[in-house]
């Protein structure tokens, strides 16, 4: 089968309209919107504030900074086969990119790989999982039919977060630092976007979880 470019589900449409606003553990909102160009500095910003552990577990080979070549590819997804969603910070990161969740479709248009990291001052908050699951749902909405991705094996914050997901996991067979995780699409639990009403004035509140 193959992809049809230019498809975009009702999420998809909704996100490219006006950004959605989540409310995470903190009982804060934070809004949501598909990454953009210029978004690369803060990216960078966001990549210098992890800790090492974090980016091994992001990038799973030694990356100490994101070059401005890699933010500039990052915040350029193929619009038709990727799709990046990014959160947006207040307070103290007022504006910041606190980190996001992205697809990478591959041309088969049946699969793609997924990604998702934070910030440290947005862990644990709920965050990633809602992140993740938007993006998710985006996809299936895209004809994907399965999403993949690679796991370190200590990385107990995203086997939970993909086990809590769907997710099935198996130890992969060529390297046991890792775990491969996957979904099929058609097992994703819907949630509820209320947003075929959306304006650009509007914000689109969901609750999390
Ligand atoms: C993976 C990552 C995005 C998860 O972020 P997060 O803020 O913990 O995610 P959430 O708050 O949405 O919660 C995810 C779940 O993991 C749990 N969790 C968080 N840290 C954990 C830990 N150290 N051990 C076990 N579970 C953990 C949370 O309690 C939550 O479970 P719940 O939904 O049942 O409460 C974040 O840790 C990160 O950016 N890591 C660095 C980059 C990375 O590893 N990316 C993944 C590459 S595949």
């Amino acid at each position: 089968m193959v992809h049809v470019t230019g498809l975009r589900g009702a999420l998809r449409r909704q996100l490219d309209l006006s950004p959605i606003v989540v409310r995470a553990k903190d009982g804060e909102d934070y809004t949501l919107r598909p990454i953009e160009p210029g978004d690369a500095a803060s990216l960078i910003r966001g990549y210098d504030a992890m800790s090492d552990q974090a980016k091994w577990f992001r990038m799973l080979h030694p990356v100490p900074h994101l070059t401005d070549e890699m933010a500039r590819r990052f915040c350029s997804p193929d619009r038709d086969r990727d799709l990046c969603i990014v959160i947006i910070g207040h307070g103290q990161l007022l504006g910041e990119i606190l980190g996001g969740a992205r697809i990478a479709g591959e041309a088969d248009g049946r699969r793609a790989e997924f990604s998702v990291s934070l910030r440290p001052e947005a862990q644990g908050l709920g965050l990633a999982n809602q992140t993740l699951h938007m993006v998710l749902q985006a996809a299936k909405e895209m004809g994907y039919e399965r999403v993949w991705g690679v796991i370190a094996v200590h990385n107990s914050a995203m086997l939970s977060l993909a086990r809590r997901l769907g997710f099935t996991m198996h130890p992969d067979p060529d390297d046991a630092a890792l775990i491969d995780a996957a979904i099929d699409l058609g097992t994703l639990a819907s949630r509820e976007f209320p947003g075929s009403q959306v304006s650009f004035a509007e914000r689109t509140l969901i609750d999390p979880n």
